[in-house]
């Protein structure tokens, strides 16, 4: 056995610990990296380090750097595309997560799986509970889940968090995407029959916080408070954003920009067109149903989730300068 002479040891003791962050260049995982940074030694981590589905790469990487705890939130997540690479899909989201597992178990490294609603085929009635049964209808979903599989075949000291309609600071959403149509388009068409929890990243940092320092492991929800339609979504962006909604009828509505508004170059007015999702030829089927329950956050008093139009309202303030 290797003992650590005293001096080393108080060392260990007293600094901070070092979080390994995958996905480091990602929506969430680049957020993550800046949150973390000044509470952890963090080594934030992307396809410019290492490749996670070679584990040669991720196991002398991890062997190097040692570190005492890992956020793997790094992923394919083309939902379309995974339906066309399916082999890089379960090599990336399955393999990928199976080899961060087996080397965190080698330096005894706590593990936080970002995972997603997709596990789910979207068919219940109501919100899904983690005691619900996974069945995931596409390729990235089946993917997901065999990366919690293999968290929960690998490891003891690990957190699953499934997350879902996800936007933030950084990289491609939904928010980003609607704002850039109300600069350019007179008709704007959006879905009304699929439902979820649009959730800011900045949230699901702040959880992840509050679990992580704690040994209660396990699988969590952890999306926003309340669902709505993608149309839904679309309307509250709309009106937070300065536009005031005429109703033509239960499809379609008229949005005019009632005052100047913080976002620059939007046009005075148009249209949102509600529309039923067989009008889209995803190659990836959507779930209808993506609203999750923060059950096992509630139970223990950890849930710190907004309600998903708080949050939205707060996420559009930071965009104001
Ligand atoms: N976005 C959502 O709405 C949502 C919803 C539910 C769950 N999630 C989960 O949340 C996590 C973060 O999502 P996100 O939106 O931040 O994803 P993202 O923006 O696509 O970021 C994922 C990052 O992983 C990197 N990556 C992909 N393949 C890799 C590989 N083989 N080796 C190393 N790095 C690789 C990507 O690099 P490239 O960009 O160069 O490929 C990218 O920087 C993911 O695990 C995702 O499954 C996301």
């Amino acid at each position: 056995m290797l003992f650590l002479p005293l001096s080393l040891k108080v060392f260990e003791d007293i600094r901070s610990p070092r979080i390994l962050i995958t996905g480091a260049e990602g929506q969430l995982g680049s957020e993550l990296a800046d949150s973390l940074a000044g509470e952890y030694e963090v080594i934030a981590v992307d396809k410019k380090d290492f490749d996670i589905s070679k584990f040669k790469a991720v196991n002398s990487f991890i062997m190097d750097t040692r570190p005492n705890g890992i956020i793997h939130s790094a992923a394919f997540t083309d939902v379309d595309k995974c339906e066309k690479e399916k082999e890089k899909a379960f090599k990336v989201n399955a393999i990928g997560t199976r080899n961060l597992a087996i080397a965190a178990k080698k330096v005894d490294a706590k593990f936080f799986y970002i995972s997603t609603d997709y596990v789910f085929d979207g068919e219940k009635d109501g919100v899904y509970y983690e005691y619900d049964a996974p069945n995931p209808k596409t390729i990235y979903g089946m993917s997901k889940l065999l990366g919690e599989n293999f968290v929960r075949e690998q490891l003891n000291r690990f957190f699953i968090m499934r997350i879902g309609w996800l936007y933030g600071t950084n990289g491609v959403n939904f928010i980003k995407k609607m704002i850039d149509l109300a600069k350019k388009k007179k008709k704007i068409q959006v879905v009304n029959d699929q439902f979820g929890s649009p959730t800011w990243t900045f949230n699901v940092i702040e959880q992840i916080k509050k679990l992580m320092p704690t040994d209660f492991y396990g699988t969590y929800h952890a999306t926003c408070q309340g669902s709505c339609s993608w149309f839904e979504f679309a309307c509250e962006i709309f009106k937070n954003i300065g536009y005031v909604a005429e109703v033509k009828d239960c499809k379609s509505l008229n949005f005019k920009l009632k005052t100047k508004s913080f976002i620059p170059g939007i046009q005075k007015d148009f249209k949102l067109l509600a529309i039923e999702s067989n009008k889209l030829k995803n190659p990836a089927r959507r779930p209808k149903n993506s609203a999750l329950e923060n059950y096992m956050l509630k139970l223990q008093n950890l849930d710190i989730m907004p309600h998903w139009k708080e949050s939205l309202a707060s996420f559009l303030d930071t965009l104001k300068t």
